[in-house]
């Protein structure tokens, strides 16, 4: 563990210090107000998809104890909140009426911030698409992007002049390969053809999305936020370098290609291409808009060997031993400074805007005991990640903010309940709130900020 005042001194004064959550991993309340079911109310009904049957339903029961929860925030010293809307609130069938009870939640939400000092980062789209939207093939089908237009406007109308930065998406490479391709997120699809529709629909929803917040609210930061996969070959041969370029372009290239440089990978094109949707004529333009910052989230590299099979799918590759043994509860690497290398590798490959760490965390299911949570692996592993993110400062790369994910405990898409990532402790049986070990860590190296440690950026 770095003591946090030593860590706090590699930082520049106006860095930020946030926590993160996701609407239907915290909210609950899945039908108050008016709200509809998204593609995880009905993916999480269906047996075998997610661990222990688990849902949304109730959650950490937040929309209920939104003031507690937003205290709770404010007495742990950070300065920002990552949240992001639900859109099945706000247009429950992701088309037509607009829910005036959904928009009040996210009204007083972002009041609520204003009132504790607490600045706001909104996410638009974190997984809860409105499941009527299904009826049309959801981000299968094209006017799934518009209908994100609309969403993306309404919701800016009403709640964008109290943020501090918006993003379209939460890592597209889970709503498109996850959920699409691998079939273990909603709607649970395992289709390549509709993995890149809604791989190309998603694209062009942050596009257009980016267009509707830039006309409504000129003047709020808008960025995207990506799981960039730090993709490591797992030997020097040729074929596994070669496997982990085609990796890198296929998890990150297939989002990053046109977002930033306006084409998709040549490499998945020509070995996908009959396979794509349609990309009509002044999409690439409609996607490749410059962003005000990006934001990303890093757990674990990806480390990969060639998969020389016949007929293996592109991107063709298999799995490679971890190279440190020490994984987190989830059975995720540790590995800190694979996060730095890749950032660093992004910023020569793009030209990309300033960035914020939009999660980062660690899954350690440690209980209360006597009233306290000792989680100390947690709190090692995200002052590691810390100490790497100082060190991409110290490169000079433009990083503004370390979001912890997360705020607290609670649904882990297919995981349930079973997995646990917060810096607070929920007991969902009594909705009681207990902050770890490693929340009070973060509270005291937050409280270094923005006083403590005034050096220059
Ligand atoms: C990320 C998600 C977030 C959470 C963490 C552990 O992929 O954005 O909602 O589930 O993983």
């Amino acid at each position: 563990m770095i003591d946090p005042k030593t860590l706090a001194a590699r930082f520049p004064g106006d860095f930020l210090f946030g926590v993160a959550t996701a609407a239907y991993q915290i909210e609950g309340s899945a039908r108050a107000d008016g709200r509809k079911q998204s593609i995880w109310d009905a993916f999480s009904k269906m047996p075998g998809r997610v661990h222990n049957g688990d849902s949304g339903d109730v959650a950490c029961d937040h929309y209920n104890r939104l003031d507690e929860d937003l205290d709770l925030i404010k007495e742990m010293g950070v300065e920002a909140y990552r949240f992001s809307i639900a859109w099945p609130r706000i247009i429950p069938e992701g088309v037509g009426r607009i829910n005036e009870k959904g928009l009040d939640f996210y009204d007083r939400l972002v009041d609520g911030c204003k009132a504790r000092g607490i600045k706001t980062f909104a996410t638009l789209y974190h997984w809860d698409l409105p499941l009527a939207l299904m009826g049309d093939g959801g981000w299968a089908a094209r006017s799934t992007a518009y209908a994100f237009q609309r969403y993306a406007k309404v919701v800016m109308a009403r709640i964008g002049d109290r943020l501090d930065a918006v993003a379209t998406f939460n890592e597209p490479w889970c709503s498109v390969w996850l959920s699409h391709l691998y079939g273990i997120h909603a709607p649970g699809e395992r289709n390549m053809r509709a993995a890149l529709a809604a791989m190309h629909h998603t694209n062009l929803a942050h596009g257009l999305a980016v267009e509707a917040i830039r006309h409504v609210t000129p003047n709020v930061p808008v960025g995207l936020v990506l799981n960039a996969h730090s993709v490591i070959a797992g030997s020097d041969s040729a074929g596994d370098k070669a496997a982990a370029e085609r990796a890198f372009d296929f998890h990150n290239g297939a989002f990053f290609g046109p977002v930033f440089k306006g084409e998709y990978p040549k490499s998945l094109v020509s070995a996908l291409g009959d396979k794509m949707p349609a990309v009509e004529d002044g999409d690439l333009a409609v996607i490749n808009q410059k962003l005000d910052w990006w934001g990303l989230n890093y757990y674990t590299p990806m480390r990969v060997l060639d998969d020389a099979r016949q007929g293996a799918e592109f991107p063709a590759t298999q799995p490679a031993p971890f190279v440190n043994p020490e994984k987190t509860d989830i059975g995720w690497e540790i590995f800190p400074s694979a996060m730095t290398d890749l950032v660093v590798d992004l910023y020569d490959r793009y030209e990309l805007p300033e960035m914020y760490i939009t999660e980062n965390g660690a899954c350690y299911n440690t209980e209360v005991e006597n009233g306290e949570v000792n989680d100390q692996p947690r709190l090692d592993y995200i002052s590691d990640h810390l100490a790497a993110a100082a060190d991409l400062i110290s490169k000079g790369l433009p990083v503004k903010g370390y979001f912890a994910w997360s705020l607290m405990d609670n649904f882990e898409w297919a995981e349930g309940y079973s997995m646990r990532f917060g810096l607070v402790h929920v007991d969902y049986e009594t909705q009681v709130r207990t902050v770890k070990k490693s929340g009070k860590w973060y509270t005291q190296l937050a409280a270094q900020f923005p006083k403590g440690n005034h050096r220059a950026g």
